[in-house]
C-alpha cells in the first residue's frame, strides 16, 4: 500500500473521542489531496519523545490536545498567540524546527464573526466564565479585536488574577455573584468552562439582566446547543457554538500541514454535527 505524502495527527491522552479526524478528513478528501490525518494516544510521559520525533513518526505536523497543550508549548518554538496564551494546540515542522500556535484564539474569534457578524463593533466590553487555557484564548482573542474591557468570571479567582497579570488591567477578574450586575453592562458573553458540557455540571443561567441585541457565545461543543445558548436563543440574542469554533480552529493547522486553506461549508457543518447530541 502506498504511504500518503503527508500526514498529520491529533495526539492526546485520551484522543479517541477527537473529532478532528472526521473533519482534515473531509477537507483531505475534498481537496484531493494524497495526505492522512490520524490519532496517536499518547500518556504524558510519552509526549516528549513523541513531538520531538514527530518526524520521523511519519507527521508533518499535529494538533495537541488534553493534556498536552502546556507540555506541547514548552517543547516548541511558539508564535505570538501561542506565547501569549501560554499554551500550544497545533504544531508543524519549520524545516528540522518543531514551531507551535494556539488556534483556539481565531477559532472562537472566526466563529463570533461567521455566526454574529459585528458583535466587535456593537459593544466594547465581555464577560467571560472560565479562566482555563480555553479562557486565556479567548480573553487574548477580545484584547486583540479591541475590546476595552474583559471580566474574567471564575471560581478559582486567581486564575482569573493570574489573567490580569499576564494581558493587563483591561482584564477585570470576578466571581460569580458579580455576574448579574456585569451582564447587565455587556453585550457580550463568552462560555469557557465546562459547565454545560455533557457528563459535566449542568447550571441554568439567567440571562435576563443583559440589554437587548447581546451575543452569547460557547466554547462546549457537546450538546450543540448548551444550556446557556438555549437561554440565549429564547431571548433572541444571537449566538455562536463550539462546533463552529471546532471548525474554525482547524483551519490554519490544515493550511499549515497540507498547503490548503480550507473553507468552512455547510456541509462539513452538518457531517460533524451528526454525531453530536443536539442538546
Ligand atoms: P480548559 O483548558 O478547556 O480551559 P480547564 O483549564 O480545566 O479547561 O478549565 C475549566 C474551567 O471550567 C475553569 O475555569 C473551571 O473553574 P476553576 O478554575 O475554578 O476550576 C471551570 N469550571 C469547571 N466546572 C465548573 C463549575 N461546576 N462551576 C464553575 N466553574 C467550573
Amino acid at each position: 500500500m502506498n504511504r500518503p505524502a503527508r500526514a498529520a495527527c491529533v495526539i492526546g491522552w485520551p484522543a479517541k473521542q477527537s473529532r478532528s479526524p472526521k473533519l482534515h478528513g473531509y477537507w483531505i478528501r475534498r481537496y484531493g489531496i494524497d495526505g492522512d490525518y490520524r490519532i496517536e494516544e499518547q500518556p504524558p510521559e510519552a509526549f516528549a519523545g513523541f513531538v520531538r520525533d514527530l518526524a520521523a513518526h511519519g507527521y508533518v505536523g499535529a494538533n495537541v490536545t488534553m493534556p498536552h497543550k502546556d507540555a506541547a508549548f514548552a517543547l516548541s518554538q511558539p508564535d505570538d498567540r501561542a506565547r501569549a496564551v501560554g499554551a500550544a494546540n497545533t504544531l508543524w515542522l519549520e524545516g528540522d524546527t518543531l514551531r507551535s500556535t494556539n488556534t483556539d484564539v481565531e477559532g472562537f474569534v472566526d466563529a463570533l464573526d461567521a455566526m454574529a457578524p459585528g458583535w466587535d463593533r456593537a459593544t466594547r466590553s465581555a464577560v467571560i466564565l472560565g479562566a482555563g487555557g480555553t479562557g486565556r484564548a479567548i480573553a487574548y482573542g477580545f484584547l486583540e479585536r479591541g475590546l476595552r474591557e474583559v471580566h474574567v468570571v471564575n471560581r478559582t479567582l486567581a486564575k482569573a488574577e493570574e489573567i490580569r497579570a499576564r494581558f493587563g488591567s483591561a482584564i477585570h477578574p470576578a466571581s460569580w455573584e458579580d455576574l448579574p450586575r456585569l451582564l447587565r453592562e455587556t453585550r457580550l458573553l463568552a462560555n469557557a468552562t465546562s459547565v454545560g458540557m455533557i457528563g459535566k455540571d449542568r447550571m441554568a443561567f439567567d440571562l435576563s439582566p443583559m440589554p437587548e441585541g447581546s451575543v452569547v457565545a460557547d466554547a462546549v461543543n457537546v450538546p450543540l446547543v448548551t444550556p446557556l445558548l438555549a437561554a440565549a436563543e429564547q431571548r433572541g440574542f444571537r449566538t455562536s457554538n463550539g462546533l463552529e469554533m471546532l471548525l474554525r480552529q482547524a483551519v490554519r493547522g490544515f493550511q499549515l500541514w497540507f498547503g490548503v486553506r480550507p473553507e468552512v461549508t455547510d456541509a462539513l457543518r452538518q457531517l460533524i454535527a451528526a454525531d453530536i447530541p443536539p442538546r
